[in-house]
């Protein structure tokens, strides 16, 4: 027999397991090992694994209408647009449905363009964005843009941080900034004070929009539903995707109000908008929601990042996060300890080379937080 490595394109980066099952925060290999998910399957599983709201929605929905095309209203997606516009900042109105949060990007890049009429883009360095050619013009680091770099999008990066930078390379030909709230494939770094009002003044007064990239930190992952509203800023558009339908794949690209509608024809996705994916999304949200799953990352980040910071070894440059997005920076590189850790039952994941990122689950116990600081510490002296 094959194995899945053997069958594949070759492009995915192997772990050396096979998962069979999920509960929570937990996953199962086929030998019936157990790890506890700390990457939430990068940032997929927020509500957890096999989340029971999610199950009950999807099961309920299958038996009514799987698939139906956006161009027929459905309840399921009426509802969830209505819900996304609701828990998102005051004046977002508009909702388009995609896919992944690579096509969120792209949906965003393009009605921008559009509607502005200018050309030019600004986004950081060290950003993730994606990996079509839309969205990988805006993803920072070299080797995802090997072999293809020239034929990609111009695009200006600055240093996610540097709101002078920012300042001086936004101009009136400047059809948008695109930023992460905070920067999760480049290495779970946090803006500083101020950062996000700075970028939003100079938007407005160049006439840039601003495009808020929350596919990884949003829906609660730092402690707030959208990582954004930690600086109390609005977005023109916000851009989601992974967790939020509990594990389907789902996308979406929320506007602004003052932005009006997309022109019609003008954008679409065939199975964007499904009905089955919605009412998982519902469901996922509904459980957010009801369990309050900001406050819980809130409070079960700080535990984690004070447990990792305690840990004192020789080894970490630094503890970085916010919520349960955390990364922990080695001196060295970080595929070894990645493999210790697995091996003892931990199943975090890298940025980089020498960053290792937790983001369980938001339901994960805070016994399993202590139990992985507690590992990492034994990992890291060994
Ligand atoms: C901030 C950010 N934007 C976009 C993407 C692309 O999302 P997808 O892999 O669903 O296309 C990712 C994926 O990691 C991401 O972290």
């Amino acid at each position: 027999m094959l194995s899945e490595e053997q069958l594949e394109s070759g492009a995915v980066t192997k772990r050396g397991i096979e998962i069979v099952r999920g509960d929570g925060s937990r996953i199962w290999d086929s030998n019936g090992k157990e790890y506890i998910d700390m990457g939430a399957s990068y940032g997929v599983c927020n509500v957890g694994h096999c989340n029971p709201y999610v199950i009950e929605a999807v099961q309920k929905q299958l038996s009514e209408l799987i698939y139906v095309s956006s161009s027929y209203d459905n309840p399921a997606r009426r509802e969830l647009m209505e819900r996304l516009i609701e828990i998102s900042p005051s004046g977002m109105a508009r909702v388009f449905l995609c896919n992944s949060g690579t096509e969120a990007v792209e949906t965003a890049l393009k009605f921008t363009l559009k509607h502005t009429g200018r050309t030019k883009v600004v986004a950081a360095k060290r950003a993730f964005h994606g990996r079509t050619l839309g969205s990988l013009s805006m993803t920072f680091n070299p080797s995802h843009r090997e072999g293809v770099s020239d034929k990609l999008f111009p695009v200006d990066f600055v240093t996610f941080g540097n709101a002078g930078e920012l300042n001086d390379i936004v101009t009136e030909e400047t059809a948008a900034v695109v930023l992460e709230p905070i920067q999760g494939e480049g290495g779970v770094h946090l803006p500083p004070e101020g950062y996000f009002k700075e970028a939003r003044r100079i938007c407005d007064e160049k006439g840039a929009l601003l495009i808020v990239d929350e596919v990884q930190a949003g829906m609660c992952r730092t402690g707030k539903i959208f990582a954004i509203q930690h600086y109390e800023v609005t977005p023109d558009i916000i851009c989601i995707g992974k967790s939020i339908a509990g594990g389907l794949p789902m996308g979406a690209a929320i506007l602004h109000d003052k932005l009006g509608p997309m022109p019609k024809g003008s954008h679409g996705s065939t199975f964007g908008g499904n009905p089955l994916v919605c009412a998982a999304a519902n469901g996922a949200l509904r459980y957010m929601i009801d369990h309050d799953l900001s406050g819980r990352s809130e409070t079960l980040g700080k535990r984690f990042l004070e447990g990792l910071r305690g840990i004192g070894s020789m080894q970490v440059r630094e503890v970085r996060g916010m919520g349960l997005m955390i990364g922990v920076e080695l001196k060295t590189r970080s595929g070894p300890y990645l493999s210790a850790l697995l091996e003892k039952g931990i199943a975090a994941i890298p940025t980089g080379s020498t960053v290792i990122r937790f983001l369980p689950p938001l339901v994960v116990p805070g016994e399993e937080i202590d139990m992985t600081v507690k590992t990492f510490a034994e990992v890291l002296d060994g």
